[in-house]
C-alpha cells in the first residue's frame, strides 16, 4: 500500500469523524506540548465504538475485555457508559475493584486460573467463572454453592487473524460429561461460551459458533442456562477493509434469536472498543539510504507501542503528519523501530515521500494490543499515554 492509499484508506475508516483524527493542526498542538513517542487515548471514540457495537447488539451485555487495553480512563468512561467487565487476572480484578467497579459487574473468563485467583475474584464479589476441562472442573469442587460456571467450547476459526480456539475450549463432545461433573458436585452450571478468534473477518464464525451452543443447549435441556457468551473478535479497519459493524452483526443476531427463552447474551468485546480509539505519535530520530530504500530510524517500534505487529499480527496504517503533495515523489522505504535488533521494523517496502529527522509520523487504530504488550527492552521506555476527551475538538486539552 502506498501512501495516496493510505490516506485514501484512512478517508474510508469506520466513521467520517475519523478523518478528522487526522486534523494536522490539533496534532501539531499535541506534538508541541508532549515529547514523543506518545500515544494519544480519544475517550470520544471509546464511546463511539462502544455505543456503535450496543446498537449493533442491541440484546447483548457488552464486558468489555481490558487485556487488550486496560488504561483507567478508558475503563472509567466504559462504567459511566453502562459497559460490563471482562476479568482475566487478579492484576485486572484488582485495577477495576479501585476504579469503584463492583463483581456483579464481571465475568472472570480465564480458564485456566490458579486457586488464588479463583479466591481472590470470589472476595472481589465475582461469581462467574468460564471452565472449559475436568481439572478445573475439580478446582471449583470447593466452591459449590458459591460460583456459577460458564462452560467454553472451541470451535476453530481459521478466518481469524488470532485463532484463539486452538488453546482454550472443551470439544462439544466433551461437553455434556463436564456438565455432568458439575452437577455430581452440586457446581450450577449456567451457560456456555466461545471466542471465535481475534480480528474475526467473517460473522459466520460467530454465527456457526451460535448455532452450534444454541444445539446443544436444547440437547442439554435439563440444565438451567442463564447465558451465552460469544466473546469477542468483532473486527475493525487496519489495512484490509471489514464490513461495519451493524452488518457484521445482523446475522449474529438471527441466529441469536434461536435460543432457547430466557437465556441472556453476554459479548467481550476487546479490540473494537479499544483499537480505533488510540493513535500513536512517533519522530524519525535517524535516516540512512540502503541499497534503494530509504530507511527511516522510529523513536519507538516492535518492542514498544508497536508490539502487536509481533504479537497480535496486526499491521498499523502509518502516514507522515507534515502535509505532502499527494502527486509529489514518493521512495521505496522502511521504517525502523529504535532498538538495536534487527526484527525491529515497523513498515517495509512502504512508498513515502522524502522525510527528515524530526519529522512525525501517526500510527493509527493502536488501541488494541499495543501498549498491553510493550516491552522496555534496551531500556526505551514504553511510550506515554496522553488522554484527550476529543482530539477532533481544538479546545481539548489533555486530561
Ligand atoms: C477470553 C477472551 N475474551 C475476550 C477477548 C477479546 O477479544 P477481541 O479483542 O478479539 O474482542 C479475548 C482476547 O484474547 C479473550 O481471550
Amino acid at each position: 500500500m502506498d501512501t495516496q492509499d493510505i490516506i485514501q484508506h484512512f478517508a474510508e475508516q469506520t466513521h467520517p469523524d475519523e478523518l478528522e483524527q487526522f486534523d494536522r493542526a490539533s496534532l501539531q498542538e499535541l506534538v508541541a506540548k508532549h515529547e514523543t513517542p506518545f500515544m494519544v487515548l480519544d475517550l470520544e471514540e471509546v464511546d463511539y465504538q462502544f455505543k456503535s457495537l450496543q446498537a449493533a447488539l442491541p440484546n447483548t451485555k457488552l464486558f468489555y475485555a481490558l487485556k487488550s487495553l486496560s488504561h483507567p480512563e478508558l475503563i472509567k468512561r466504559l462504567k459511566k457508559l453502562g459497559s460490563y467487565f471482562d476479568l482475566a487476572t487478579i492484576g485486572e480484578v484488582e485495577l477495576v475493584e479501585s476504579l469503584g467497579i463492583t463483581g456483579d459487574q464481571c465475568i472472570h473468563t480465564h480458564p485456566i486460573k490458579k486457586d488464588k485467583e479463583i479466591k481472590r475474584a470470589l472476595e472481589f464479589g465475582c461469581t462467574r467463572f468460564v471452565v472449559d476441562n475436568f481439572a478445573e472442573m475439580q478446582k471449583f469442587y470447593p466452591y459449590a454453592g458459591q460460583v456459577e460456571l460458564i462452560i467454553r467450547v472451541s470451535f476453530r476459526s481459521p478466518q481469524a487473524v488470532v485463532d484463539l480456539s486452538r488453546k482454550f475450549g472443551c470439544t462439544l463432545e466433551e461437553l455434556p460429561r463436564l456438565v455432568d461433573d458439575a452437577a455430581a458436585h452440586g457446581i450450577s452450571v449456567v451457560g456456555l461460551s466461545f471466542h471465535v478468534g481475534s480480528q474475526s473477518m467473517s460473522p459466520m464464525t460467530h454465527v456457526n459458533a451460535v448455532r452450534s451452543s444454541v444445539a446443544a443447549m436444547k440437547v442439554m435441556s435439563h440444565v438451567d442456562w442463564k447465558f451465552l457468551d460469544i466473546g469477542g473478535g468483532f473486527p475493525i479497519v487496519y489495512q484490509e477493509s471489514v464490513s461495519p459493524i451493524a452488518d457484521f452483526c445482523v446475522p449474529i443476531n438471527e441466529a441469536l434469536a434461536e435460543l432457547p427463552q430466557g437465556v441472556d447474551v453476554f459479548a467481550e468485546p476487546g479490540r473494537f472498543i479499544s483499537g480505533p480509539a488510540m493513535i500513536e505519535v512517533v519522530s524519525v530520530v535517524g535516516k540512512a539510504k540502503r541499497g534503494a530504500r530509504m530507511w527511516y530510524y522510529l523513536d519507538d517500534g516492535v518492542y514498544g507501542g508497536f508490539s502487536g505487529q509481533m504479537f497480535d499480527h496486526a499491521a498499523y496504517p502509518i502516514a507522515p503528519l507534515k502535509p505532502f503533495d499527494p502527486t509529489g515523489e514518493f521512495f521505496p522505504s522502511v521504517l525502523a523501530g529504535p532498538t538495536c535488533d534487527s526484527i525491529d521494523v515497523v513498515a517495509e517496502d512502504i512508498e513515502l515521500p522524502e522525510l527528515e529527522v524530526g519529522d512525525i509520523l501517526i500510527g493509527k487504530q493502536m488501541g488494541a494490543y499495543t501498549i498491553a504488550s510493550a516491552t522496555e527492552f534496551n531500556y526505551y521506555p514504553k511510550p506515554k499515554v496522553v488522554v484527550v476527551e476529543d482530539i477532533f475538538d481544538p479546545e481539548s486539552e489533555a486530561l
